[in-house]
């Protein structure tokens, strides 16, 4: 049920440029716990280097806008191995991967609000999933509108509700192919978040 929900969800997301970081992605926790791995929720700050990157553009484009999610700002849930990081600090590991992972991007970063659950109890990751959820759900319907403004058609914010939920928009939409980053994660995303749900609700039976 919740996985139809979310597929519903995927609708018109094309999110402007083709080359960008993902705004969110979630790892598994899970797995994660059964691996006795570390889980992480992490924001990374970029700055980019050419100001005439798309990404750059991009960024410009989200500050200006405070409707639009912050692009300078991506927001990760990861699961380390304890044996990945060995001398260093979680910190430093962290700073080192998304290095690594957001070379090609040319940026300069940093992580913030770096939380760990060495400090926090697994359960309190479920409240951070949802939040993430909704966040993306409504990055997601942002996109849409980014998408509705290029066209410059005058749309009222019901009718764009409607059009999220309408049958003809969700199939023109699923048959438009559609690559990009945000939204082949939003897809693995509507996996988890299954797959998450019906652990939870396992567990839950259980418990009962
Ligand atoms: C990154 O951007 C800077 C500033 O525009 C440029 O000088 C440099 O060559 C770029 N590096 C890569 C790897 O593209
Ligand atoms: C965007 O995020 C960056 C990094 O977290 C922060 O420094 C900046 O103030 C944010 N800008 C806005 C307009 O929220
Ligand atoms: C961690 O250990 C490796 C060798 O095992 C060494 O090359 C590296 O510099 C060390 N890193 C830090 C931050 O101490």
């Amino acid at each position: 049920m919740i996985s139809i929900f979310f597929s519903l969800l995927i609708i018109g997301l094309s999110v402007g440029a083709e080359d960008l970081p993902p705004l969110f992605d979630i790892e598994d926790y899970y797995s994660c716990e059964s691996q006795q791995g570390v889980y992480c929720k992490v924001d990374i700050n970029l700055q980019a280097n050419n100001e005439a990157s798309g990404l750059a553009q991009e960024i410009k484009i989200s500050l200006a806008d405070k409707h639009k999610f912050n692009r300078s700002s991506l927001h990760r849930m990861i699961c380390i191995a304890k044996e990945t990081y060995q001398n260093r600090t979680v910190e430093e590991y962290l700073t080192d991967l998304s290095k690594r992972k957001l070379e090609r991007f040319n940026v300069s970063l940093t992580v913030a609000n770096l939380e760990c659950n060495e400090d926090l109890p697994f359960q309190f990751y479920d409240v951070f999933t949802i939040i993430f959820c909704v966040s993306y759900l409504m990055m997601v319907y942002q996109s849409y509108d980014v998408r509705r403004d290029d066209l410059k058609t005058p749309v009222s914010k019901y009718d764009k509700w409607f059009k999220i939920f309408s049958m003809r928009h969700n199939w023109r939409a699923i048959v438009r192919t559609n690559t990009n980053s945000d939204y082949v994660n939003l897809k693995s995303l509507d996996y988890k978040i299954f797959v998450i749900g019906y652990k939870v609700s396992t567990k839950f039976h259980k418990e009962v």
